[in-house]
């Protein structure tokens, strides 16, 4: 039995808008600088330190990595002020170093935040992913249909020839045989170079033009991207990847017992869940961080599962 207060989503909400942006503020002095590392460390330091005042008893199921490879913010770190209610956090963040260190489109500062025990605990390998906007039935496309036939399928849905649909796909070698099976269908393809949370999102963003992403990404992308769509309305399914006995000893690890399941979005987020996401470049969902000489502005959107509410604000802030 426990005392803690239950996990009131309006009341967290705006604490964890900004928790992501004091973490894409930290990491945007080191845009375009060409230090990944650098990078990720100024904004894991400003998150975990934000994260700390928020009063939540946090445990952080999607970090940075395993308690031994990750100093900071890693698999299991408890976080928060110690009182209030019990809640599980995913979290990123840098979703985009490379893109951060190179000054590139779509990188972003990404948290999310459910009651305790609604997040799959997703371990560090890869994830197939499958992922389109609202207004669809479900199962209108599925992991087991190929690229191909997806395409189709979605474009039957949409009423739309196949030529009409655009798929987004990170742009990777393993990724050669799929983009060219897509284009059998005459339909386009987003390629992207990093940053796959931002990819499933623009699926359930309209002006984007996105309609379908797919292929593999990080599995703890994946659920930050599952909690996205779970307040934007979407469906997405995941299916883990494994190269090799050390990534099925980390999914053993995380109590994933069932190799070959197919998870859904709810699946991997069970419950109510909220999102905050900060853009640290410009990219297509939200502008970067811009800095002018007395002044540092800042973008965030906010989500909720439970009401669908997406909230964007401006933050601003003079430079003393
Ligand atoms: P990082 O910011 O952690 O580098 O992740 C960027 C990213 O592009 C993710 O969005 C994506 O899920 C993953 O890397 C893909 O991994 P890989 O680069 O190994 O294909």
């Amino acid at each position: 039995m426990t005392d803690a207060p239950e996990f009131h989503d309006r009341m967290l909400s705006l604490g964890l808008a900004r928790v992501s942006e004091a973490a894409a503020l930290a990491s945007a002095r080191l845009i375009g600088r060409g230090d990944e590392k650098a990078a990720d460390q100024a904004a894991v330091d400003a998150m975990r330190t934000q994260l700390n005042q928020l009063e939540i008893q946090g445990v952080v199921v999607i970090g940075e990595g395993e308690r031994d490879e990750a100093p900071m913010l890693y698999i299991g770190e408890e976080v928060g002020a110690g009182v209030g209610p019990e809640v599980d956090i995913a979290l990123d963040p840098l979703e985009g170093t490379t893109l951060t260190a190179k000054d590139m489109p779509n990188a972003l500062a990404v948290i999310a935040m459910g009651p305790r025990g609604s997040m799959l605990h997703a371990p560090d390998t890869y994830m197939d992913k499958l992922a389109i906007g609202p207004g669809f039935r479900t199962g209108v496309v599925t992991m087991d249909m190929s690229p191909a036939e997806r395409v189709s399928a979605l474009a039957a849905a949409k009423g739309c020839s196949t030529e009409d649909i655009t798929v987004c796909v990170l742009e990777r070698p393993r990724h050669e045989e799929m983009i060219a099976e897509i284009r059998t269908t005459g339909a386009a393809i987003r390629l992207i170079t990093d940053g796959d949370v931002a990819g499933v999102i623009h699926c359930a963003e309209p002006q984007t033009g996105i309609d379908m992403y797919m292929g593999s990404g990080g599995a703890p992308e994946g659920v930050l991207a599952a909690a996205a769509l779970k307040c934007m309305g979407g469906q997405m399914y995941g299916k883990l990847v494994f190269r090799n006995d050390d990534e099925k000893a980390r999914a053993a690890k995380a109590g994933i017992t069932n190799l070959d399941r197919v998870y859904t979005r709810d699946d991997m987020v069970t419950n109510d869940v909220i999102f905050a996401a900060t853009g640290v470049t410009d990219g297509s969902i939200l502008p970067g961080i811009k800095r002018e000489p007395d002044m540092l502005t800042a973008e965030t959107i906010l989500m909720r599962s439970k009401t669908g509410s997406v909230r964007r604000m401006t933050y601003k802030n003079p430079i003393k």
